[in-house]
């Protein structure tokens, strides 16, 4: 009675662009080409792309097990699964984690609102590179405009997070997923045009293998599990509403081959248009709204008109791709408070939208009034984001992985992942998946959770 109430994503496509939807994002475009320019171009994306096949995958298939097993939230699932045991408790962390991370996510998106205004009135139109940087400093330090956005950003969310899962959710990746395709095409060949660009090309694929130490590592295994939306819980949440008919590895690895792909053409859309303007590489979070307006606009030429278009693209892109992932992040919180608490989804949506306005406005104050405050040395919005990103979801992840290798039967997982046995190349690969989800993936998760509290 209770599943046929529930939504189910209408096909493997809109299950593939819902997905990649939340997993591609400001990951893509804001924080991977600048961990990539800081550790090393080629060498970074090479450690990405392994840990991406061999760790991340494994454990998005570990969150899509659980999830269609159950067509639970996060927390029903637990209790559903194992019934009766402490992994439900241990499920709010999962619960919690999305909800911090889209508090500050969503000021960025609201930072991307202001710049795409700000693109669409030619404001960056020759202003110094200097004066650029310092625009993005007072902006962000101004208590004002950025909760402005924020506002619109979050607000926007959640009107499509209350239209349901497959007229709000769905609809929206639908087609918001192919456009950002053909946005970011179009900003590469524009990039790879500005003089200069090569050298940006040849940083992105000469492998520097000597770069690559310990520090890379996490930072590339870090960088994988944030781009696929693991560990908090999305994944889960998205899989519970995926049909028994469906083939859980096809969806993760079209997933993964969409994010990747969108990564690496994002990574050579800003690195080639960083070095085309002198910047350098490794200049950090700021890389994208300090340096990129001015590549854009001033970098010109004898065409200021279509430099001007592709900053409008760029924002944009940013904006559109950033949302499509707040959604599927609110959306972990919206499940739990329907079915465990019994809230209709409105209400749901609009708890979740206080909840998250309200500490991404702490957020948003930490870069100005309140950036007195400082927790383990970092501002607010820096702590959320360290506090996530480096433990959270790597605690997550080893809850899941955990959870599926050594708490599930290997029966059910075996069930869940083959179809009943009918899908065989699942069947064939089923083996090597169940030995990384049981054994490579806590250990090396284990590795990075400790490194992160060390390093
Ligand atoms: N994957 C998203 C991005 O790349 C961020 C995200 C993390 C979304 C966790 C959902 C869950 O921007």
């Amino acid at each position: 009675m209770e599943e046929a109430k529930r939504e189910h994503f209408g096909g493997r496509l809109a299950i593939i662009m819902a997905m990649a939807g939340s997993a591609i994002g400001l990951g893509n475009i804001w924080r991977f080409p600048y961990l990539a320019g800081e550790h090393g171009g080629a060498a970074f994306i090479f450690v990405y792309i392994i840990a991406s096949l061999f760790l991340s995958l494994p454990i998005f298939l570990a969150e899509s097990i659980i999830g269609r097993r159950s067509h639970a939230n996060t927390y029903g699932a637990m209790e559903k699964l194992a019934p009766g045991t402490k992994w439900k408790w241990m499920s709010i962390l999962t619960i919690i984690a999305p909800l911090i991370i889209v508090s500050y996510y969503s000021v960025v998106g609201g930072w991307s609102i202001e710049y795409l205004l700000k693109s669409l009135t030619f404001s960056f139109n020759n202003v110094p590179r200097a004066e650029i940087s310092s625009m993005f400093s007072s902006f962000i330090a101004s208590p004002w405009i950025p909760i402005a956005c924020h506002t619109v950003f979050l607000g926007t969310c959640a009107v499509i997070l209350t239209a349901g899962v497959k007229s709000g959710i769905e609809k929206f990746s639908n087609w918001s997923v192919p456009i950002l395709f053909i946005l970011i095409l179009v900003i590469l060949l524009y990039s790879l045009t500005l003089p200069g660009a090569m050298d940006g090309v040849e940083y992105m694929i000469k492998p520097d293998f000597s770069k690559i130490d310990s520090k890379v590592i996490l930072a590339a295994m870090g960088q994988s599990f944030y781009s696929l939306s693991l560990g908090v819980g999305t994944i889960l949440v998205y899989s519970s509403y995926v049909s028994k008919k469906e083939n859980l590895l096809v969806s993760g690895v079209g997933t993964a081959v969409f994010d990747l792909l969108f990564a690496i053409m994002a990574g050579f859309a800003v690195m080639t248009a960083v070095f085309s303007a002198g910047v350098k590489p490794g200049a950090g979070p700021g890389l994208i709204f300090e340096s990129l307006p001015y590549v854009f606009s001033t970098m010109a030429g004898s065409a200021p008109i279509i430099s001007g278009i592709i900053a409008i693209l760029f924002f944009v892109t940013i904006l559109v791709s950033a949302l499509t992932s707040g959604v599927s992040l609110m959306e972990v919180g919206v499940a739990y408070l329907v079915e465990e608490k019994k809230m209709r989804r409105g209400v749901a949506t609009l708890s979740v939208f206080i909840g998250t306005w309200i500490l991404g406005c702490l957020c948003s104050l930490s870069f100005g009034p309140m950036s007195g405050l400082k927790i383990f040395g970092e501002n607010l919005f820096g702590f959320c984001d360290w506090i996530s990103s480096n433990f959270l979801m790597a605690l997550g992840a080893l809850l899941f992985s955990l959870f599926v290798g050594w708490k599930m039967k290997k029966s059910d997982v075996y069930d869940e992942f083959t179809n009943g046995g009918t899908l065989r190349f699942n069947v064939r690969c089923f083996k090597a998946v169940y030995f990384l989800i049981r054994y490579i993936a806590p250990l090396v998760i284990g590795i990075i959770f400790l490194s992160g509290i060390l390093l």
